[in-house]
């Protein structure tokens, strides 16, 4: 478990620069976390904290109940090698084939020739760049770099992945390939990975939970799913909308919305529904309960990962009365409901 308790950094400098203002994270064994922000945001300071790349001006670092930020650099040299990194700009040696980065920390601790050979082997199978040994990083597209990146992190066989930024360089369906890579060494090897991006579509890929940070601080944490269907922070709805748009569209806006039920209006309704409740009869059920009509007017459906989430824009059509009586139904059904105002009949 990685702990984060109180942590500020401070650069001093000209000016000085609050960087992270008392973040506070837990970060499970195993789990696939992602840390989201703007540029300027702290996230490569606060990935930096957690191996002590970087040490915080205040707070403490807890990793498997070891306090990093009372360690001397000996000690914390041996502890670094449980937590690999892996880099935007991969940091390779261009000077040393594929098959020699991978074998550089190897190098570094000592070991065995025939140690080595064994481990690196093992490495380039599972990061899929056995035929490319032999290659140097010039010869090398982003996605095999970063694979070679992934393959040196994982030499000293550490218990966490720190990415920053590790996918930014490449194109859409190189990011997928990597992203598939680093899901597939948090399963096969158990690995705690941490993933610091930009992009919401990286952590709807790939993360199980998620945190926004601002003006370093920790805006809002939470499981993707949750965070997807039900943003809190305005960071987080901004960075949601950049993947999926649950605002009305722009022709429905132009009906000329209401706030207040009318006679002659029909009220316009959304529906989120995440996980099972996507199967959830809603439409149906209120036609017949209530002997209204329902048109849908927008709608989608995603998944993030296995877990199914999505949103309808319904009308709901009929008297005040058999409305009203229909979003009171509606908002006792396990699934996510706002009215968004009330439209012209026969718009
Ligand atoms: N070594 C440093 N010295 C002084 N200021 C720094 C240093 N490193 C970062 N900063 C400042 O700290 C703040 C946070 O920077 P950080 O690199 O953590 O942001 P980031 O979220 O990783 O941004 P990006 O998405 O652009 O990589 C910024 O204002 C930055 O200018
Ligand atoms: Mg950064």
């Amino acid at each position: 478990m990685i702990k984060l308790e109180n942590i500020t950094k401070t650069y001093d400098g000209k000016a000085q620069v609050h960087a992270l203002k008392g973040v506070n994270l837990t970060i499970e064994d195993g789990e696939i976390f992602g840390i989201i922000g703007k540029s300027g945001a702290g996230k490569s300071t606060l990935v930096r904290c957690i191996n002590m790349l970087e040490r915080p001006t205040s707070g403490n670092v807890i990793i498997d109940e070891k306090n990093l930020t009372n360690m001397t650099d000996a000690q914390l040299r041996a502890e670094r090698k449980h937590i690999g990194m892996i880099f935007q700009h991969f940091n390779l040696l261009s000077s040393r084939t594929v098959f020699d980065n991978i074998a550089f920390p190897l190098e570094l601790i000592g070991a065995s020739k025939e140690a080595i050979q064994k481990k690196v082997a093992d490495l380039l199978e599972l990061v899929g760049l056995t035929d490319r040994q032999f290659n140097y990083p010039a010869q090398l597209s982003g996605g095999q770099k970063q694979r070679v990146g992934i393959a040196r992190a994982l030499a000293s066989d550490p218990n966490i992945l720190l990415c920053d930024e590790a996918t930014s360089a490449l194109d859409p369906q190189t990011t997928k390939s990597i992203l598939e890579l680093l899901k597939d060494i948090n399963q096969r090897l158990g690995i705690t990975i941490v993933i610091i991006t930009h992009e919401m579509a990286v952590i709807k890929e790939i993360c199980n939970r998620v945190a926004v940070i601002e003006g370093g601080v920790i805006k809002e944490a939470g499981r993707v799913v949750d965070v997807f269907t039900n943003p809190q922070s305005q960071t987080m709805k901004d960075f949601v909308k950049s993947v999926i748009n649950m605002e009305l569209p722009a022709g429905i806006a132009k009906m000329g919305i209401t706030d207040q039920p009318a006679p002659g209006y029909d009220m316009l309704v959304r529906l989120r529904f995440k996980g099972a409740a996507t199967n959830e009869p809603v439409v149906a059920s209120v036609v017949q309960r209530f002997h209204t009509y329902v048109s849908v007017l927008y709608g989608n459906i995603d998944y993030i990962q296995d877990e199914p989430f999505g949103y309808l824009i319904v009308v709901i059509m009929g008297s005040m009365e058999q409305q009203a009586k229909a979003f009171e139904y509606i908002k006792e059904l396990p699934i996510g409901s706002e009215v968004l105002g009330y439209v012209p009949r026969n718009h």
